[in-house]
């Protein structure tokens, strides 16, 4: 485009001159102009192109059949592979694109240094199977039916399809063939790659361990790892460690996510911790059952990381003819540091993965009364409710737990989906009807995959949850798990779904899984695939929600697990947003927003503005700092607005339309963490670009002003350094006299001075290019 504009004022410019009749320049000065317009063209747009992070936005799948080396290209990555000797898959090169040009020598298994170890261990393998002396973790191993559990996968074949490419592999011996899939993503080089393992004998055999992939990394000793850890309320903690030859398994046994790992990996090449600089390459599970991801490293630092289902208490049947699928691993390679890891994982989110990818509206102010009014919802209660948060902004009305069965308390009632009749006497329909008359839309919490003992579901079907017969059976906040791996309890919760979305309204399910399993029998199953449950249970929960939103396309979803113990990468292609943590209190939630972006985008992220004191930690704070550490996500109240000032629903009332004009940028803009929140700092500071970098938000918190220090400099990224940007405070101070309008250039070198005081303050900015409506 710039170089179009270019070359036509180049043209204009010599015809005006010969229009003119004087001085037409010559043909050679022409030419030397437009060399020299040409060159400015090409660097302006190489560097508008690497500050957006990306340098190219294709993909390309070749091999060559002289080496038997498979190219990988999106963006600016290059994955390389080739088949050796012994027909096994094995890893060349993973990270900056190389040119075409640039030719790959084929591959050769490497041999172990001693008898310890044999060659198969040694050889960096894109995907292999236990048998043959494995000992690292194997991408599969099976059992067959006559005792047999080698397995040792060859080359057989492949398919290129644009930017898909599929391999198929087969046991040296017997039929059993696995293909494995890659998808390569042309705006950011993310790769997705998965497995299939299909049984060909004609004898049942067992699947005791599934991979969707293994990464192989360069060999290096300084990598550093980066996790998200946590527990409920106290989600999404980084933790970054050194990488050292052994093994390190994240896992989940829960039958879900879970909140105390998240299935995200980050390897950071390097020791400068570096937002901005560093190679690091990163990944994320798509699978939102009991899962694994294990990281090893050999004694010459060879560096593989293996994910797909926990292999533990595994155990999948495959009768002859029969197949299983392995969940899908996403993984990139970044060159700027974990600042680009995330942004690129962002990207690749909202434009591939999650429902609204091809059609993105921004996410609706929502209001919630959970934390104000607990079980406590009536239609009197919840009009009332419903008034004041249309009057201060709110699009979308939201009735959490309380509305249905005997549901006065979490001892009863899940399980039974009919309205509550003291509650609502006359059905939903009278409050759906006055908050659409509001203009808003309405939205209703459930939590269908679980049963109280005390429910007319439960008293009906005792037989339906996870169990092992005559055994106890666990409750955690009085509720079990329903086996939906069960035909007729995926029928149920469908149904029961359907029926609600169908007679209602309803613009926005809040879908809730408050425990985690336990005694995951399936007693009513053969034998040999109770075990099926671990697979069987998930894809009928996605088969569920992909069901739904086919039923009922208007209908979003937001995936809550008593807070973020359910945010994966296959949940997030059903849902539309997640639900990070049950603890709002402000302060700890700008650790936790810190922790989730670094896999997850903001855009993704539901954020409540909730009462102050806060009650998680009792901890006060103003209106202001809520709502500004909320507008750094996809905004929520969930305050009770009953008790809040004329006072107070005016400021609501400023910065609900002030989140309005910046939530595009915030949802789906380019995050850069300017300061970090750390134990041993004070202050936070969170930016975000929009893709075009038309507009900046900046955001900044002060803990506690210790000793008069002032807040330190504040250096913005992302911006184009030639153009000039207007500054619009939207709440909070600035030092000293700041220019009402400066280059990019100013805003990224000299930077911003705040000028926070006190406890718990807090400022936010915009930065709008000049001439931008
Ligand atoms: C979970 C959710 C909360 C709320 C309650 C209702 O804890 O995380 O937001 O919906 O359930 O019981």
């Amino acid at each position: 485009m710039l170089f179009l504009s270019m070359t036509w004022t180049v043209e204009r410019f010599s015809r005006s001159k010969k229009l003119g009749g004087n001085n037409a320049m010559s043909r050679g000065r022409r030419t030397l102009l437009l060399l020299c317009l040409l060159l400015m063209a090409s660097l302006l747009s190489a560097h508008t192109l690497r500050a957006d992070n990306s340098i190219r936005t294709d993909a390309k799948i070749s091999y060559d059949p002289q080496t038997h080396v498979f190219r990988l290209a999106g963006a600016d990555i290059s994955y390389i592979f080739g088949v050796n000797e012994r027909q096994q898959l094995q890893s060349i090169y993973w990270g900056q694109r190389l040119p075409d040009a640039d030719s790959i020598a084929s591959v050769h298994s490497v041999g172990g240094s001693s008898s310890f170890d044999p060659p198969i261990n040694a050889t960096q393998q894109e995907y292999v199977a236990w048998g043959g002396g494995l000992y690292v973790t194997p991408d599969v191993k099976v059992t067959f039916a006559d005792g047999n559990r080698d397995l040792v996968l060859q080359y057989v074949s492949h398919q290129i399809d644009g930017n898909h490419l599929n391999i198929l592999l087969k046991d040296v011996q017997r039929e059993v063939y696995v293909t494995l899939s890659y998808t390569v993503d042309a705006e950011t080089g993310i790769l997705a790659r998965s497995a299939r393992i299909e049984n060909r004998t004609n004898a049942a055999l067992t699947v005791e361990e599934l991979n969707a992939a293994t990464w192989n990394l360069p060999a290096a000793s300084d990598y550093q790892l980066y996790q998200l850890t946590g527990k409920w309320a106290g989600e999404w903690n980084l933790q970054r460690q050194s990488m050292h030859p052994g093994k390190t398994m994240m896992e989940s046994r829960r039958g879900s996510t879970g909140d105390e790992i998240n299935p995200w990996f980050a390897l950071e090449r390097g020791v400068s911790q570096g937002e901005q600089s560093d190679d690091v390459w990163f990944g994320a599970l798509g699978w939102s059952g009991s899962w694994q991801i294990a990281i090893e490293q050999d004694y010459v630092h060879q560096t593989r990381i293996t994910g797909g289902y926990s292999g533990f208490d595994f155990a999948y049947h495959l009768a002859p003819g029969e197949s299983l699928h392995s969940p899908t691993f996403y993984a990139g390679f970044a060159q700027h540091g974990m600042g680009e890891a995330s942004r690129l994982l962002h990207r690749y989110e909202l434009h591939a993965l999650v429902p609204q990818r091809a059609n993105w509206r921004p996410r609706p102010v929502l209001y919630n009364s959970w934390e104000a009014t607990g079980f406590d919802v009536d239609e009197a209660g919840q009009e009332v409710l419903a008034e004041k948060a249309a009057r201060i902004g709110v699009e979308r009305f939201v009735i959490d737990d309380g509305w249905f069965g005997q549901r006065n308390s979490d001892h009863a009632g899940l399980g039974d989906w009919n309205v509550n009749s003291k509650k609502f006497p006359h059905g939903l329909k009278p409050l759906i009807d006055k908050v659409h008359s509001l203009g808003m839309d309405f939205g209703l919490w459930v939590e269908p995959e679980m049963v109280n003992a005390d429910s007319d579901l439960y008293r009906a079907h005792p037989d339906w949850v996870l169990n092992f017969p005559g055994r106890p059976r666990t409750e955690e906040r009085n509720q079990m798990v329903l086996n939906l791996a069960r035909p007729d309890v995926r029928a149920y919760v469908y149904g029961v779904l359907d029926h609600l979305l169908s007679s209602h309204d309803i613009a926005f399910l809040k879908w809730d899984y408050n425990r985690n399993w336990s005694e995951p029998g399936w007693p009513s199953a053969a034998l040999e695939d109770q075990k099926k449950v671990y697979v069987d249970y998930v894809q009928n929960l996605y088969g569920i929600l992909a069901q739904l939103r086919v039923a009922h396309p208007g209908v979003e979803i937001e995936s809550c697990s008593g807070g973020g113990a359910r945010v994966d990468l296959g949940i997030l292609q059903l849902t539309d947003e997640a639900w990070p943590s049950d603890n709002t209190d402000p302060f700890d939630r700008l650790a936790i927003q810190n922790g989730f972006s670094y896999a997850y985008a903001p855009g993704l992220m539901m954020s409540w503005v909730t009462d102050s004191p806060n009650w998680v930690n009792g901890r006060a704070t103003s209106l202001p700092y809520r709502f500004l550490s909320s507008m750094q996500g996809s905004l929520g109240i969930g305050a009770n607005l009953n008790q809040w000032s004329a006072e107070e629903i005016q400021t609501a009332k400023t910065f609900i339309a002030q989140y309005k004009l910046i939530r595009p940028i915030v949802q789906q803009g380019s995050l850069y963490r300017l300061i970090e929140p750390s134990g041993d700092s004070p202050y936070v500071v969170t930016e975000s670009v929009s893709r075009e970098r038309q507009q900046a938000v900046v955001f900044a918190f002060l803990h506690s002003s210790q000793q008069r220090l002032a807040y330190p400099p504040v250096y913005l990224r992302g911006l184009d350094p030639e153009v000039n940007y207007r500054l619009k405070v939207l709440d909070g101070n600035l030092n000293g006299s700041v220019p009402a309008s400066a280059s990019g250039a100013f805003w990224m070198h000299y930077g911003l001075h705040f000028n926070l005081r006190g406890d718990y303050e807090a400022a936010a900015l915009l930065l709008e290019k000049e001439g931008v409506q």
